[in-house]
């Protein structure tokens, strides 16, 4: 039987490397789109390199960029996949108000790049294609948990971005049949997570304190509230997504929510380092040590000129049409991030 082919861009990136393994697991040829930097930056698919060393190797990467239509092209007209998912973009929502039109370039426009390839090449009845959508989509709605009929009130640069992404993707579905899926992915986090990210700046951070390597932690808003999955069992999520009938979009989340200082808490607790929470004069939060250092303090550079402050997801849809469900809990999730920082330490 033909090995189904896969192009994942965004390949080098968290999700990018749990779809990889996802998918060379599932026996699929998998290409992997890559952009060129000064150092390198494919160490979270190293441990697919023997894969790649091996001449009849189902694991390939290409030089590419989101901004370059070019390679976009040349890429999907060499290996003309069956599916293709979307995972690259300038993905931090804070970096996004530094760098608003690059943003907007990578993740709006490079969505439309890769659906107008399709369309030129004719591969509308070949390839299937997954959209990396976001929760940042539902922004400043309510506190009630968002499902795909919530509308979206974008909160930053990347999400009014990732807006553009989602109703192209829909666009396209619905002007040319394309199988296009919008996966509306709620925070998902693991050991690979990027370092600049808040769980995983949190398990770096502490873990060094505990080890007395480094002194302190600067923080932000402690109370914004994330529903935080595994981006192993949301990565599944996307697969399902683009192995059914008929295409759709799906909200992908645990329907669990904790703030910034929940998860310090939690991941305090995981290495045994005792933290108490103290206030100013200026009611300004901050935590102490058993010895009253000070190791935890919040600082406005972290802060977001408009934050989201709630994010909680309703993944009923998914649970009932791809029969998805999230595995891993916040307690395994933040056991298994801090047993891994140990480990590098
Ligand atoms: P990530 O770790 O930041 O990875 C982003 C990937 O995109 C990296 O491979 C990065 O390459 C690549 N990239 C960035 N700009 C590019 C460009 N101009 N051209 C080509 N590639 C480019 O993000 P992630 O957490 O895996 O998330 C994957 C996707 O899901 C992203 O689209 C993100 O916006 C979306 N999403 C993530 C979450 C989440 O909680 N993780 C939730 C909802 C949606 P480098 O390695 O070279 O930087
Ligand atoms: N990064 C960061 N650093 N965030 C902090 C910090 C800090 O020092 N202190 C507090 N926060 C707060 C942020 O203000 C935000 O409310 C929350 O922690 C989560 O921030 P991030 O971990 O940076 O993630 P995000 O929710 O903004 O965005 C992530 O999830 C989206 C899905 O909802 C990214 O992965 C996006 O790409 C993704 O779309």
């Amino acid at each position: 039987m033909l090995k189904k082919i896969a192009l994942i861009t965004g390949v080098t990136g968290q999700d990018g490397a749990y779809l990889t393994e996802l998918l060379l697991k599932k026996k699929y040829v998998v290409h992997g789109v890559k952009r060129r930097s000064s150092s390198i930056n494919t160490h979270r698919i190293d441990k697919f390199y023997k894969e790649i060393q091996n001449k009849n190797s189902n694991f390939i990467l290409h030089h590419g960029d989101m901004m370059d239509t070019p390679s976009i092209y040349n890429i999907l007209s060499k290996i003309k996949p069956n599916e293709i998912y979307n995972l690259a973009a300038q993905s931090h929502v804070a970096v996004s108000f530094e760098q608003p039109e690059y943003t907007a370039n990578a993740d709006a426009l490079g969505t439309l790049r890769i659906l107008e390839a399709i369309r030129h090449l004719k591969l509308e009845k070949k390839t299937k294609f997954y959209q990396a959508g976001t929760s940042e989509l539902f922004g400043g709605i309510s506190k009630k948990p968002s499902n795909e009929k919530t509308p979206f009130y974008p909160r930053s640069p990347y999400g009014v971005a990732k807006m553009y992404a989602h109703w192209i993707t829909v666009n396209y579905r619905e002007a040319y049949g394309l199988y296009a899926c919008n996966g509306i992915l709620f925070n998902h986090e693991s050991p690979l997570r990027g370092e600049t990210f808040v769980t995983q700046k949190i398990v770096k951070g502490l873990t060094k304190i505990k080890l007395k390597k480094q002194k302190k932690l600067y923080i932000g808003n402690l109370y914004a509230r994330r529903d935080w999955g595994h981006a192993r069992d949301y990565v599944y999520a996307m697969w399902l997504m683009l192995q059914q009938k008929k295409p759709d979009d799906y909200v992908i989340a645990t329907g669990k929510q904790y703030s910034i200082k929940d998860f310090i808490n939690l991941v305090a607790k995981e290495l045994r380092l005792k933290i108490f929470w103290k206030k100013n004069k200026n009611k300004k939060e901050f935590a102490v040590n058993e010895n009253n250092q000070i190791i935890i303090e919040t600082d406005k550079r972290y802060f977001r000129p408009s934050e989201v402050n709630h994010l909680l997801g309703d993944a009923s849809k998914a649970k009932r049409k791809l029969n998805w469900s999230t595995k891993i809990n916040i307690q395994k999730l933040v056991q298994e991030m801090v047993s891994e920082e140990i480990s590098k330490n």
